[in-house]
């Protein structure tokens, strides 16, 4: 594999390549098996991968998290080193040539896809993040992105920002990776004390129990379910848990509101001991299928 930290090398060993299907698996690196589960599906359908590793400011919008988030870049690259192949490209590029300074600001319009979940608990995080993701698309000009149904609302609204701008790339989101105790893999996860770690299980437990009582059960009294789960376990707090569709990303209160045939995930935040973490899972009721 080689490894660029330019847009005129990696530009440069594309078109010297002229591979195609290019595709593409954007990171902000300290990888994991969810990660490296996107490269894999890539590697397996694309003659050449590009995986770029950039820990990207414009999506932070609180400094702490910015400036404690895990950087490994030696330990990334010998991961990648495992999967990706001869032709496969390693992008690392420091901040100038992601934000050389002359670009103009962009306030993306996503409605209400953005403002809901995490919209609504990190201001400016989805604008930095179609800021980032359209940039590296620009540079990359890949046929074909993959990126992890763990952030769910980040998917939906990446489809729309391709939708928004005419781009040719096709998305594609893969399934969430979990740690054997159901645990949604995260590289914030390395940043749990070890005592909040050994708990964090909950998170999936009950998503899952909650899951199991979407048929059943008022939707007011799965969300007190759910927070009271969570709440209780020492050191963990909801921040919110919500069931909204994939689409429209529009929370439901009641479940006369869910669309028949629409796909319904129960998507929760929570702060373990000062750390945020976010999961989905998904939500289906044959009956409200109809
Ligand atoms: P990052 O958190 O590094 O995640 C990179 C990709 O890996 C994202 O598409 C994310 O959804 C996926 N991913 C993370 N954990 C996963 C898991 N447990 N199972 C499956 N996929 C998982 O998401 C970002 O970076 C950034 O916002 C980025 C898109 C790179 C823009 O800066």
């Amino acid at each position: 594999m080689l490894i660029c930290s330019t847009v005129k090398d990696l530009r440069e060993a594309l078109s010297s390549k002229a591979l195609s299907p290019v595709g593409f698996v954007p990171t902000m690196g300290a990888l994991h098996a969810g990660h490296i589960s996107l490269v894999e599906k890539s590697v397996g359908e694309n003659p050449v991968t590009v995986v770029s590793i950039f820990v990207n400011p414009a999506q932070f919008n609180d400094r702490n998290d910015l400036e404690n988030y895990p950087r490994m870049t030696e330990s990334d690259i010998k991961l990648l080193s495992g999967v990706l192949r001869t032709d496969d490209i390693v992008f690392i590029p420091p901040e100038k040539e992601i934000y050389p300074g002359n670009e103009p600001e962009v306030i993306f319009d996503f409605k209400t896809l953005d403002k809901v979940m995490e919209g609504a608990f990190r201001p400016g995080h989805f604008n930095g993040v179609v800021k980032v993701v359209s940039r590296l698309f620009d540079i990359v000009m890949p046929d074909v992105a993959y990126f992890g149904q763990k952030d769910l609302q980040q998917v939906t609204i990446i489809r729309e920002l391709v939708r928004q701008q005419n781009r040719k790339t096709r998305i594609i989101s893969c399934p969430v990776v979990r740690e054997p105790d159901g645990l949604a893999m995260s590289s914030r996860n390395l940043l749990l004390d070890p005592e909040i770690r050994q708990h964090a299980g909950i998170i999936f437990k009950t998503l899952s129990a909650a899951s199991e009582l979407i048929c059943s059960t008022d939707i007011s009294e799965i969300k007190e379910f759910v927070r009271e789960q969570i709440n209780k376990t020492p050191g963990f707090s909801l921040e919110y848990f919500e069931i909204a569709d994939d689409l429209e990303l529009k929370p439901v209160t009641m479940k006369t509101e869910m669309v028949p045939g629409r796909r319904y995930f129960g998507c929760i935040a929570v702060r373990a001991g000062g750390i945020r973490l976010i999961d989905n899972t998904e939500f289906n009721c044959s009956v409200i299928k109809g």
